[in-house]
């Protein structure tokens, strides 16, 4: 097998001087799907913002290699530039900037050189088709007015353009309806190559009934505390997080950063 393309160790992370992330060992390889779930409050949107370099939060401590370069440092747009993709939990609305202007101006800035216009509207068209929007929503300004639904398809449509080689997906599939869930996860099934590795980060196991992980790992307290196959997946819809919390010595009410457990 590849080397991961993604090898984080030892992160800690903090926002406002309080620490998030305590120490998470996380590897993905290219080709692979990988999810991480956790519940509320674990620090899962904490970990994406953190790979992709949002200013608010502090890399105290550790190391994120992607394809071998430390990116701990690099500006978001570097980190995209390099083949790094996040689809954000909350997309936000750009009045007055159509779909279709905003994407093409994200593929050209992961590019050397510019998509032309005629290749560009061509795999918009086959890629609205993918996400299952009306061609129409190339028109539209992003996200103004979009459902739930169809802002996740947007930012899927997004990831099909751009063609990362890392996908970091935050809850992606929350607020979803089923079909909408259905179409996400078909996204990424058909997304899926030898040239990709996806990090679905999700609270809920539907979106893995369709699109099944490679490996599953479970955030609590802004660690990994147990990674395995799609079996860790279906144990914890079985037996639920407090369950897992009470496993790994959280009380189930404790906010889940707050304090450390004890051992
Ligand atoms: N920008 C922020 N400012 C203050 N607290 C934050 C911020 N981002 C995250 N947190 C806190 O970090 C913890 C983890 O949050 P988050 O990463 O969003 O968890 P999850 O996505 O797993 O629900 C929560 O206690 C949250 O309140
Ligand atoms: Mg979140």
């Amino acid at each position: 097998m590849s080397d991961p393309i993604l090898v984080i160790r030892d992160l800690h992370a903090s926002v406002d001087g309080k620490p998030i992330l305590r120490g998470v060992d996380l590897d993905i390889p290219k080709g692979e799907v990988h999810a991480i779930m956790g519940p509320n409050g674990s620090g899962k949107s904490t970990l994406a913002s953190v790979l992709m370099g949002h200013p608010s939060y502090e890399v105290t401590e550790g190391t994120i290699k992607f394809k071998g370069q430390e990116v701990i440092g690099m500006a978001p747009d570097e980190r995209a530039r390099l083949g790094m993709f996040l689809a954000f939990q909350y997309p936000t609305e750009i009045p007055g900037v159509p779909l279709s202007a905003f994407l093409r101006s994200a593929v050209n800035s992961v590019r050397e050189e510019d998509i032309s216009p005629r290749e560009f509207i061509q795999q918009l068209r086959t890629d609205l088709e993918l996400v299952g929007l009306d061609q129409s929503f190339g028109r539209r300004n992003l996200n103004e007015g979009f459902s739930g639904g169809e802002k996740k398809r947007a930012e899927i449509l997004q990831l099909a353009l751009l063609k990362p080689e890392l996908a970091i997906l935050d809850e992606t599939d929350s607020g979803l309806d089923i079909d909408g869930v259905r179409i996400v996860a078909e996204a990424v099934n058909r997304l899926k190559s030898p040239e990709i590795g996806f990090c679905i980060i999700t609270h809920y196991t539907r979106i893995l009934n369709f699109t099944s992980p490679d490996v599953v790992h479970i955030l609590l307290g802004g660690r990994v505390v147990k990674s395995g196959g799609r079996e860790l997946a279906d144990h914890l819809e079985e037996v639920g997080y407090d369950a897992v919390k009470k496993e790994f010595g959280y009380t189930s009410d404790e906010a889940e950063v707050e304090e450390a457990p004890q051992s």
